[in-house]
């Protein structure tokens, strides 16, 4: 079932700036079913070309509770909000769904959507990149800068890399 408001388009047509998109403005990783799904904010990935498709790549570190829900998921998406849902972005970006029912979040209405396998974007994004998982790898801490370890890594907690092919993209109506 596709969102009335959010309409699918080539990857041609994103025009997104993902240096701002991803850093500035944040995004929510989502996987899992309808009945039981997570999400977290993220701002570090990018998007990009991989073994000539077109892939959205993102860095999860194994504490969240998003992370285990990609490694049980082929499919995950990757949804981009506008300002007003900034409040959301926040405390999906500071509360775990450990600890809170993310899937009961005011204000975000979950889509499912059945490709190879299921995945669940919200209608209120205005750009949506549904993904199949096709590579993973966790960072190796030995090809880390120091420098670089001691500001993130402190904890060991090294992120896992994750490269998803697009398979859909769905961009919210402008007019
Ligand atoms: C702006 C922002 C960006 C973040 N980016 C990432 C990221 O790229 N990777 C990551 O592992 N955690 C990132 N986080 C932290 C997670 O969103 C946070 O730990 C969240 O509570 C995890 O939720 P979960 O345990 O329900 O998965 C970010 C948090 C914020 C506020």
């Amino acid at each position: 079932m596709v969102s009335l408001n959010l309409n699918e388009i080539s990857i041609e047509e994103v025009s997104k700036n993902f240096f701002t998109g991803m850093q500035k403005e944040w995004f929510l990783i989502t996987a899992g079913t309808i009945n039981r799904y997570n999400m977290m904010t993220a701002a570090w990935g990018g998007a990009g070309i991989l073994w000539e498709q077109p892939v959205m790549y993102i860095f999860v570190r194994p504490s969240r509770y998003t992370y285990e829900f990609l490694n049980q998921n082929e499919l995950f998406s990757l949804n981009f909000f506008p300002e007003e849902k900034r409040k959301i972005l926040k405390l999906c970006g500071s509360k775990s769904g450990r600890n809170i029912n993310k899937m009961e979040i005011d204000g975000l209405s979950p889509v499912s959507i059945k490709l190879l396998d299921e995945a669940i974007y919200f209608k209120e994004a205005d750009l949506v990149f549904i993904c199949e998982k096709i590579f993973y790898q966790d960072l190796n801490s030995t090809q880390i800068p120091n420098s670089v370890k001691n500001e993130f890594y402190s904890s060991e907690d090294y992120h896992r890399m994750y490269v998803g092919k697009i398979l859909k993209c769905y961009r919210r109506n402008e007019s």
